[in-house]
């Protein structure tokens, strides 16, 4: 295999010469450059990566990683930070954490034998990055944090507007006629599940309606999870005639469920998503959802992390992608015997009303 010994034959310069052409370290005047150029072409020369990181102790690979692999959230964020970084000469090195926050600290501890540029990071469950990324820090490694954030999070981040987008899509339910909303959150502790639920309470909170606790359920982000919390709002009396679900997966184990139990989605009970996964446009009936662009998560990161790596010392960037609704076909008005009925105050009974009939 050619090397630069080779190409500097080839062309008739300097070592040093090809070495500044190739890393692009020096003014070098265009004629040399162009036969530098040519001879590496020749050559079919491969400058090596491992030598080159050696030397500026940096490699041109991005490491990121993410919680759950099989969540069709996720490919068109890693597709976007990808096309980001590949047009600009990174390769991406990408790591699934299963949402287990041992596995993210060895992928942390082994990605940093890579020498990485940068690392995008969407945290695990429980996640707590702050030792880790001042230590990237400290060797002149960006770190972005997206989607959700660790604890005491202080460093570059980029998320979706949860609350809001969480909000709007409760307040087109209750525009609906809707009075009985339940939630079924993912876990808590995430920021974005967390913030969803916020921007759900703050709709049901301005409209003055009252949320039973048995209405809040929380599960994890997958179908499995909205399938069984589905079941117990369904039994619930009343039965909540809209269910905001924390994301796409959610919903679509709410769909199942509903179908089920014999009733009817949305005439019997509204479900609301957030994603707006491609599945939305599939299910039957189609799936109301919160839009919020993974490809824009993942352009923002690695745009964020090259700019660091071109020397941007501003401080932290924190940047919050706007989201849309998207109406479709699984959320409706309530079932006509409910739409009269004033909102039930279960907060109120230990019980709930047992005299309303439930269909
Ligand atoms: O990781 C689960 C969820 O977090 C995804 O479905 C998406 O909503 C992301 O924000």
């Amino acid at each position: 295999m050619a090397n630069m010994k080779d190409i500097a034959r080839i062309a008739g310069v300097s070592l040093g010469t090809v070495s500044h052409v190739l890393n692009d370290s020096a003014g070098v005047r265009e004629p040399l450059r162009q036969r530098v150029l040519q001879a590496v072409q020749a050559a079919g020369y491969q400058p090596s990566q491992l030598a080159r990181a050696l030397r500026r102790d940096k490699t041109n690979m991005i490491g990121m990683i993410i919680p759950d692999i099989t969540n069709p959230f996720f490919p068109a964020v890693v597709r976007g930070a990808e096309d980001v970084a590949f047009s600009n000469g990174y390769r991406l090195i990408l790591c699934n954490t299963d949402n287990d926050h041992s596995k993210e600290l060895v992928h942390l501890n082994e990605l940093r034998t890579y020498l990485p540029a940068g690392l995008i990071v969407i945290p695990s469950n429980f996640s707590d990055l702050t030792a880790q990324a001042e230590s990237y820090r400290r060797a002149g490694t960006g770190v972005v944090c997206i989607d959700r954030l660790p604890k005491n999070w202080s460093g570059d981040s980029v998320t979706a507007d949860n609350e809001a987008g969480a909000y709007h899509a409760i307040r087109s339910l209750i525009q609906m006629g809707h009075t009985k909303l339940a939630a079924i959150s993912g876990p808590l502790h995430l920021t974005n599940a967390k913030d969803r639920f916020a921007g759900f309470k703050r709709a049901l909170r301005e409209a003055k309606l009252h949320l039973a606790p048995e209405y809040a359920q929380e599960t994890t982000f997958d179908k499995q999870g909205g399938y069984l919390k589905t079941n117990i709002l369904l039994r619930l009396i009343p039965r909540p005639t809209a269910i905001f679900a924390g994301n796409d997966l959610i919903a679509l184990g709410a769909l199942l469920a509903i179908r089920d139990a014999g009733l009817r989605c949305p005439e019997d009970v509204s479900i609301m998503g957030f994603d707006d996964l491609d599945l939305a446009d599939t299910t039957n009936p189609s799936l109301s959802s919160v839009s919020q662009s993974g490809y824009q998560l993942g352009t923002s990161a690695a745009r964020i992390l090259l700019d660091r790596l071109e020397g941007d010392k501003s401080p932290a960037k924190h940047l919050i992608l706007e989201t849309s609704l998207k109406l479709r076909n699984s959320t409706g008005a309530p079932p006509n015997d409910v739409r009269s009925s004033p909102a039930v105050n279960l907060t109120s009974s230990t019980k709930p009303n047992r005299k309303r009939a439930v269909r």
